[in-house]
């Protein structure tokens, strides 16, 4: 079954959830972003979502206790609305194994590095120091290993002469949030499963991830 309900989880800025909400209003997505959810109540992304009309809950896992009550939490939060796809847009959160069996193969992130290169966080001066020619962005299934779930689409960027961290993620954002639309806009025309640690897309399994060329669409 294709995707018709995304919820969107976040922890900053959004925006990363804004393109997804320019590009349902501009008719490029045939899903409807049903919900939003940020761990930290000062999220920025939480006022797009409200000018979207897009209803926006927070849970901070500040007022927990421990991590597994967080986690029932979210999943019942999440649960509300019953999303056929969850996408992690900057979810800055590490999540515990419930979350992972409830939504599994539901539950995407996005991830600024080539991956399997540089998992986890600051991968822009990682990139940089260890003298890579290229950069990027992933989205992968969420498994239980940290940014090692199946990748199912990148982006690349060249990492020029000069460049700093900052410069380098300046460069990426854009291309981040070209490549978080074309994914979603897969989900919803084609049924993108998860099996055996690999992505299969209408029955036909990837051997590589899909590559988002300089339209913003993926090369065949
Ligand atoms: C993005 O760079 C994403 O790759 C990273 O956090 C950033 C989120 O930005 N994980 P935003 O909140 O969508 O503006």
């Amino acid at each position: 079954m294709n995707v018709r309900r995304v919820t969107v989880l976040i922890s900053g800025g959004g925006s990363n959830l804004q393109a997804l909400i320019d590009a349902c209003n501009g008719g490029r997505l045939p899903v409807r972003i049903v919900h939003v959810i940020s761990n930290r109540a000062d999220a920025a992304g939480l006022v797009r979502a409200s000018s979207a009309g897009i209803p926006a809950s927070i849970l901070e896992h500040a007022d927990f206790q421990e991590r597994g009550e967080f986690d029932r939490a979210l999943i019942e939060l999440i649960s509300t609305h019953a999303p056929d796809l969850v996408v992690l847009a900057g979810f800055m959160r590490i999540l515990g194994p419930a979350v992972l069996d409830r939504f599994n193969c539901r539950m995407i992130n996005l991830h600024p590095s080539l991956l399997p290169r540089h998992r986890g966080t600051d991968t822009c001066r990682r990139a940089i120091q260890a003298g890579d020619a290229e950069h990027g962005a992933s989205m992968h299934f969420v498994t239980a290993e940290l940014d090692g779930g199946p990748v199912i689409a990148q982006v690349r960027i060249p990492v020029m002469e000069g460049d700093d961290a900052h410069s380098l993620m300046a460069r990426l954002a854009p291309r981040e949030h070209a490549l978080v639309v074309a994914t979603v806009e897969l989900f919803g025309r084609c049924s993108v499963q998860c099996a055996d640690n690999a992505v299969s897309i209408d029955g036909k399994r990837l051997t590589n991830p899909l590559l988002l060329n300089a339209n913003g669409h993926f090369s065949v």
